[in-house]
């Protein structure tokens, strides 16, 4: 059949990332591709005593249709969650998502028409790509370094485009560099945000998966005229299969992406929503994300510790202060991707995501994102020394 798409088909691709869960789904393949958080944490068992009781003793409600902005007792503790870093606001500016990549979608959809500009960090999120690109946007990619996003070049973006709409970013551990923006940039974000009127957009699903450092306070928390979207999830600290995830906005805008998610989805599932709900009644969620601390911690301590003795001094990645990701840099001349294809997959048998899909615009060959939540521990010491010694041979 000759399907006569709609434009906005063109921007639709598969993406690396995809083929790239296909190839982990092969047992002999050591993945440090995907972003999945590690299953051996999922809270099984409490969460099957949750089900069991909110059936039991809500079941006509929990699996009745409910409101587009969610369950009123689930947003209620997250507006008093969400106080901790600084975010102060009531039920009306926060509602339920499908996750954080729902927030994505309904914010390219409230704001983007063809050719409109979305400044990101370069590199960025590959889903958040993917949920923008339907939109028709131009993209304009800010540099990053150990501090976030360049303010200097984000001052010179916005004076050179007027048509920019939305600022796009990832502060904490960001996919796929593990970086986090700084305190000082946080606030210049939103000064130039305020000077140019354009909307911030902050992506913020590994806040709360910190090992290292001090916590920093969300952009939002520095937003006095209603410019920033909030968004967080329940995917790292609790499990992504279950699509939960909470937007924050400003009320007249809050409206205005609950009527857009209302028209795609009508609602998240109300089961769902009451077992996360019952779940923060009867266990302590912080309690939880203690422990994915520590599990990711020793993870990310024994990575980096395989990595310095396989790897080469030519290879250069990033220290992230928690998250699930680091990134590699490797000499200009590797390309990761034919890399990949032609000895990392077949030889050593290891994946990763080469980088050039995380830029927006100009595709740098010369990097991968390394995830290091998701193998078991064995598989990070084999899967990075065999890739070590592969890279040994060509750097
Ligand atoms: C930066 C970022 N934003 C959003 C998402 C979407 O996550 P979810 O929809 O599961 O909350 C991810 C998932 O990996 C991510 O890395």
């Amino acid at each position: 059949m000759n399907y006569k798409y709609a434009n906005r088909i063109e921007r639709v691709k598969p993406s690396a990332i995809r083929e790239l869960l296909k190839l982990g789904a092969d047992p002999s393949i050591i993945s440090f591709g995907g972003g999945y958080p590690d299953p051996e944490i999922f809270p099984i068992e409490k969460l099957r005593k949750v089900y069991d009781q909110v059936l039991q003793e809500e079941g006509r409600l929990a699996l009745q249709y409910t409101g587009t902005e969610g369950l009123m007792a689930l947003r209620e503790k997250l507006v008093n969650r969400v106080k901790q870093i600084g975010i102060s606001c009531c039920v009306d500016n926060l509602f339920i998502i499908q996750g954080g990549q729902q927030g994505l979608d309904l914010a390219a959809k409230a704001f983007i028409d063809k050719g409109d500009i979305i400044i990101t960090e370069n590199p960025t999120f590959l889903g958040a790509l993917a949920a923008f690109n339907p939109y028709e946007p131009e993209y304009v990619g800010v540099s990053m370094d150990e501090d976030g996003m360049r303010m200097d070049e984000l001052e010179a973006a916005l004076q050179k485009h007027p048509n920019v709409k939305l600022i796009y970013t990832v502060p904490e551990f960001q996919n796929p560099t593990g970086v986090t923006m700084s305190l000082e940039r946080r606030k210049t974000l939103v000064e130039l945000a305020n000077k140019h009127n354009v909307v911030i957009v902050e992506d913020s699903p590994y806040r709360e998966i910190r090992y290292e450092g001090e916590d920093l306070p969300s952009i939002k928390s520095f937003d006095t005229e209603g410019r920033v979207i909030h968004i967080g999830s329940f995917s790292k600290i609790l499990s992504p299969g279950l699509r939960l995830g909470w937007l924050i906005a400003d009320r007249a805008l809050a409206e205005k992406l609950s009527l857009l998610k209302m028209a795609s989805d009508t609602q998240n599932s109300t089961l769902n929503m009451y077992a996360v709900n019952r779940f923060m009644d009867m266990y302590d969620l912080d309690e939880h994300i203690v422990h994915i601390r520590e599990t990711y911690k020793h993870k990310k301590e024994l990575m980096f510790q395989t990595l310095h003795e396989a790897f080469p001094k030519s290879v250069a990645y990033t220290n992230p202060q928690g998250g699930l990701f680091t990134w590699l840099t490797f000499p200009q001349h590797i390309d990761t991707k034919i890399l990949m294809q032609e000895r990392s997959l077949p030889i050593a048998k290891v994946g990763y995501v080469p980088g050039e899909s995380f830029f927006p615009n100009i595709q740098e060959k010369n990097h991968c994102r390394i995830n290091y939540s998701y193998m078991s521990e064995e598989n990070i010491i084999r899967g990075i020394t065999n890739l070590g010694k592969l890279v040994q041979e060509i750097c």
